[in-house]
């Protein structure tokens, strides 16, 4: 395959979207925030009265399907309306876990995840997208941190923007979080057979972005 992806697959707040990030910015590869689509057909839903149970799974998919989503650099647009902080909220997160455990929903977003694999590559973060989306990456990361770390990271993240937030509730949430999407049965998150696993509780950014250069280099 002459277009290479780099997967970066794991728990909730383990820094794999900032991680992600800042690889692509470093490779100059383009970015797919995978959970982000997760986020906005939750909040499309919501917004269209729908349920977010699997028994809507078919409604939920077909409107999936017409919504207009657009990536203008960290900005994403849902018909035209900038969503990017409405997303962001722990309610959007926790809904965007909900629908994703959805099998139709799940499918309705592959090609449209495919379509991001452009010249010349491509950084996917995610859950699955070692063991779904591309299988065929040359490199897999899987990222973990403790839960408490994660939580403590979430829970400046939220303060620096002046959000309320309390360390418990937020750990409960991340807790129940990866219960959900751990034991869902389509697309669980775990990691690939062939990914590399990197723990990143006591490393900065800049070390774990190091690791993975080294890693991507020795692929190539
Ligand atoms: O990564 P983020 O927290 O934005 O993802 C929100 C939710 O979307 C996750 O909790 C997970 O349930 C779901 N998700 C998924 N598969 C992906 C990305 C996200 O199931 N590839």
């Amino acid at each position: 395959d002459a277009i290479p992806v780099l997967c970066m697959d794991g728990p909730t707040a383990s820094g794999k979207g900032t991680l992600a990030a800042v690889l692509a910015e470093q490779l100059g590869y383009h970015f797919l925030d995978s959970g982000s689509l997760y986020r906005i057909t939750g909040l499309a839903a919501t917004r269209a009265g729908i349920s977010l149970d699997v028994a809507n799974q078919q409604r939920i998919a077909d409107l999936l399907r017409g919504l207009p989503i657009r990536f203008e650099g960290s900005h994403i647009l849902l018909d035209g309306e900038d969503v990017s902080d409405a997303i962001r909220t722990e309610e959007a997160g926790m809904n965007a876990s909900r629908v994703s455990a959805f099998p139709m929903v799940r499918e309705a977003l592959v090609d449209f995840q495919r379509s991001f694999r452009k010249l010349p590559g491509l950084v996917a973060d995610g859950r699955d997208m070692g063991t779904i989306i591309f299988p065929k990456a040359p490199l897999k990361v899987f990222l973990t941190a403790s839960a408490a770390c994660r939580a403590e990271r979430r829970y400046k993240q939220l303060i620096s923007k002046g959000i309320p937030a309390t360390l418990d509730s937020l750990r409960a949430d991340l807790e129940a979080r990866d219960a959900r999407d751990t034991s869902r049965s389509v697309a669980p998150l775990k990691p690939a057979v062939d990914a590399k696993l990197l723990d990143n509780s006591d490393l900065t950014v800049q070390a774990s972005v190091e690791i993975v250069l080294d890693w991507w280099q020795g692929k190539q």
